[in-house]
């Protein structure tokens, strides 16, 4: 059997930035209690022709030429998001088409933020069983075209951005590889996060739009229950599915939402922060897009080495989420 590594890593923030001041002007809150309860001081937001596929092909050419790799080479592109540029087709096409891919499968994944982590741990699979060679992972969302900018306990937490890796079959005794995944589901809790209006149970409307069903809707105290509960749960699954004692782990790159949740997870661990890659305060969530944007920013700053051991987690609606242990 074949083991998949990441053979490349890139990523992209919209030029545009909404700070925790400019919010201020728009809804009552203030920049002390958003870093106080989320970590986050501005995240980035798309410009007015910029699409979810214009943010992964930039995202996506970036992890290419990190993986020294062309675009011919590419076998399978997947793309998490919950904000594709229509709903059908899906982004992942409208990817093939921009980066110039000929013959190969593209296709979205909807697992909200876990939607990262779904698509490594489908790549994953592909590569080992020997289907395919080279695959591209994109997270991205425009989730500023979804936000109620005058509801305060949303708001404030979104922005817009993506990120790539490339992902490859690993050569004969390489040790840089995903050791495992652990992914869930649990729909019961699918009402604590949910966009209501667009789908086949309430299908886009004036009647919709009027009551606000078109934007995303949250209980934000039980999502941080839920988060900090199974994020710590799918990353014990694989620490003792790889025999990993914490302390070995180099890093944990989570899902940037929330400082908080982030601390309350490493704390289940006695897991120093030092070694926890926060990067949300540039980026505030970015769903599908925030693990490939903390990773490739953490690489690019001297803190994850190739060698080193990295244990990935995430949450998201759905309620999604899942761990993987990377030997990057
Ligand atoms: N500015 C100022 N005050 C605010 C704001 C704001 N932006 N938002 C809420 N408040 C007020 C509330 O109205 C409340 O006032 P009250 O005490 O008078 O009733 C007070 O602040 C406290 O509100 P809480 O909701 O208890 O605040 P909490 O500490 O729980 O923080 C937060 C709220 C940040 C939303 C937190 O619950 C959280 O991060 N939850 C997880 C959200 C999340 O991660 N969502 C994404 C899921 S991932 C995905 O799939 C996209």
């Amino acid at each position: 059997m074949y083991r998949s590594r990441v053979s490349g890593i890139g990523s992209y923030l919209p030029e545009k930035i909404l700070s925790n001041k400019d919010l201020e002007k728009m809804v009552e809150t203030n920049d002390q209690w958003i870093v106080e309860r989320t970590g986050i001081e501005r995240r980035h937001i798309a410009s007015e022709d910029q699409a979810t596929s214009d943010l992964c092909v930039i995202a996506a050419k970036r992890a290419l030429e990190d993986a020294n790799l062309k675009v011919e080479d590419i076998d399978m592109i997947l793309v998490g998001t919950v904000t594709g540029d229509h709903q059908m087709p899906s982004t992942a096409c409208f990817v093939q088409a921009k980066l110039g891919a000929k013959n190969i499968m593209a296709v979205d994944l909807n697992a909200a933020c876990s939607g990262f982590l779904y698509g490594v741990s489908i790549a994953d699979q592909f590569i080992r069983t020997g289907m395919y060679k080279n695959i591209l992972v994109i997270g991205a969302e425009v989730l500023s075209r979804y936000m109620n900018y005058k509801d305060r306990e949303t708001c404030i937490l979104f922005g817009d951005g993506a990120g790539a890796w490339v992902m490859s079959r690993a050569a004969e005794g390489q040790t840089n590889v995903i050791e495992s995944s652990h992914l869930r589901a649990d729909g019961t809790l699918a009402d604590l996060l949910i966009l209501p209006a667009g789908g086949s149970k309430i299908p886009q409307s004036h009647e919709a739009i009027d009551k606000g069903l078109n934007f995303m809707t949250m209980k934000g105290r039980d999502i941080f229950k839920n988060a900090v509960r199974t994020m710590a749960s799918c990353c014990q699954e694989a620490l003792e599915h790889n025999k990993v004692a914490p302390e070995q782990v180099d890093w944990i790159v989570p899902h940037q939402a929330n400082k908080r949740i982030i601390e309350a997870v490493a704390d289940q661990f006695k897991f120093p922060m030092e070694r926890v890659i926060v990067y949300l305060q540039e980026t505030g969530n970015t769903s599908a897009a925030s693990i490939p944007l903390a990773f490739d920013w953490a690489v690019k700053n001297g803190k994850i080495k190739r060698g080193q051991t990295i244990l990935l987690t995430a949450f998201g609606a759905g309620l999604t989420s899942g761990s993987i242990l990377l030997r990057y």
